[in-house]
C-alpha cells in the first residue's frame, strides 16, 4: 500500500468472491468475482462500475476521463439518480439527478446465492440530506445481483410524518460497438418529452430507434422491456423493468461530448444511456411509512434476438 492510502473494511463479513479494496482516487470499491458474472461497485453512490457475464463482453461503459473523488459524480456506470432527476426544480444550484450518487452507501449484506453474488446496500437521511432541496426522512435500500444477469432493485421508504414525492433512476450507462450501429426498441409509439429541443410531447414511431444526433428524451407511460442491438458488437442487451413508467435515453453526441470536462471527445460513439426511471409526470408519492421499489433485469442475448 503506497502513503496516502487509506485501508478499508467492510463492516460485514464478505465471501471469498467479493473484494473490498480502494479504487480510483482511492475511494473505496467492490470488486465481485462470481461464477456467474463480475463486477465493481464504488460505495459513494453504491456505483456499479463494471458487469460482465463470465464469458462475455462487459456491457456496462465507463469513461476514461471521470472524475473520482468524494463529493464529484462518476461518470458512467451506473448512477442512483434520487431523490430528484437533473436539475432541481426548487433550487438551481442544488447538485443534477440527486445527493444519492454523492453519498456514501453502507455495505448491509454481501452472499454468494448459487453462481450469483448479491449485494445490498443502504443510504438514510442525514443532517446533509436534510439540509438539500429534499429535506425529508428516508431509508434507500439497493440491491444488486451479479450473475449472467445483473439484478438491480432500489427500494424507497418513507419514513418522514407525512407524503412525500420523489423521482428516481437507474442511469445505466451502456457499452455499444459504434452507437451509430445501435436500434433501440420497445419504445414505438410512445410520449416522450425532447430534453433538447425543450419540446414536451412528441411520440415515437413504429421504427427502432436510431440515435443520429444529441439525444435526451424522457419517454413517459414506458412500462416495458427495451432491447438495445449493438450491431458491432455482435449482441443485443436487454432491459427488463418493474415499478418504472419511464424511459431516458441519452447520448451527448459530438459537441456535448467536447464540452463535458469528464467525458472523452469520442466517447460518445461508444455509450448509450437506457435509463429505467420514475421523472417528470412520473414521480412516485408516497405516504409516510410506505415503500416503493424499481427493478431492473439486464442480460445479453445473441445478435438477431429480436423477441422483448
Ligand atoms: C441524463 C439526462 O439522464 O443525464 C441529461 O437526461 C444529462 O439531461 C445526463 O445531461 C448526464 O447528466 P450528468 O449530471 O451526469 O452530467
Amino acid at each position: 500500500m503506497t502513503s496516502g492510502q487509506r485501508t478499508v473494511r467492510a463492516a460485514v463479513e464478505l465471501p471469498p468472491s467479493v473484494l473490498l479494496e480502494q479504487g480510483h482516487g482511492g475511494l473505496p470499491r467492490l470488486r465481485v468475482a462470481g461464477r456467474g458474472g463480475s463486477a465493481e461497485i464504488y460505495l459513494q453512490g453504491a456505483h456499479v462500475t463494471a458487469w460482465r457475464p463470465t464469458g462475455g463482453e462487459p456491457v456496462i461503459w465507463l469513461s476514461r476521463a471521470s472524475n473520482y473523488s468524494p463529493g464529484a459524480p462518476i461518470r458512467g456506470g451506473i448512477p442512483i439518480c434520487f431523490p430528484w432527476f437533473g436539475p432541481n426544480a426548487l433550487d438551481p444550484s442544488a447538485p443534477l439527478h440527486g445527493f444519492a450518487r454523492l453519498q456514501d452507501w453502507e455495505i448491509v449484506e454481501v452472499n454468494e446465492v448459487g453462481d450469483d453474488v448479491s449485494l445490498t446496500f443502504r443510504l438514510n437521511d442525514s443532517e446533509q440530506t436534510r439540509a438539500s432541496a429534499w429535506p425529508f426522512r428516508f431509508e434507500a435500500t439497493y440491491r444488486v445481483v451479479v450473475g449472467t444477469t445483473l439484478q438491480l432493485s432500489l427500494e424507497i421508504t418513507n419514513r418522514s410524518g407525512g407524503a412525500v414525492a420523489f423521482e428516481e433512476a437507474l442511469h445505466t450507462y451502456f457499452s455499444v460497438g459504434d452507437v451509430r450501429d445501435t436500434a433501440v426498441r420497445g419504445l414505438a409509439g410512445a410520449t416522450y418529452q425532447d430534453r433538447v429541443l425543450g419540446v414536451t410531447q412528441v411520440q415515437q414511431g413504429v421504427e427502432p430507434l436510431h440515435v443520429e444526433n444529441e439525444t435526451d428524451r424522457l419517454y413517459l407511460d414506458s412500462t416495458g422491456t427495451v432491447t438495445i442491438e449493438d450491431t458491432d458488437g455482435d449482441r443485443v442487451i436487454r432491459v427488463r423493468k418493474e415499478g418504472s413508467d419511464a424511459t431516458v435515453v441519452w447520448n451527448p453526441w459530438i459537441d456535448k461530448s467536447k464540452a463535458m470536462g469528464d467525458f472523452g471527445d469520442d466517447e460518445w460513439l461508444e455509450m448509450i444511456c437506457i435509463e429505467p426511471c420514475n421523472a417528470g409526470s412520473s414521480e412516485v408519492l408516497l405516504d409516510s411509512g410506505a415503500r416503493h421499489r424499481m427493478t431492473t433485469t439486464i442480460d445479453v442475448l445473441p445478435a438477431g434476438s429480436l423477441e422483448i
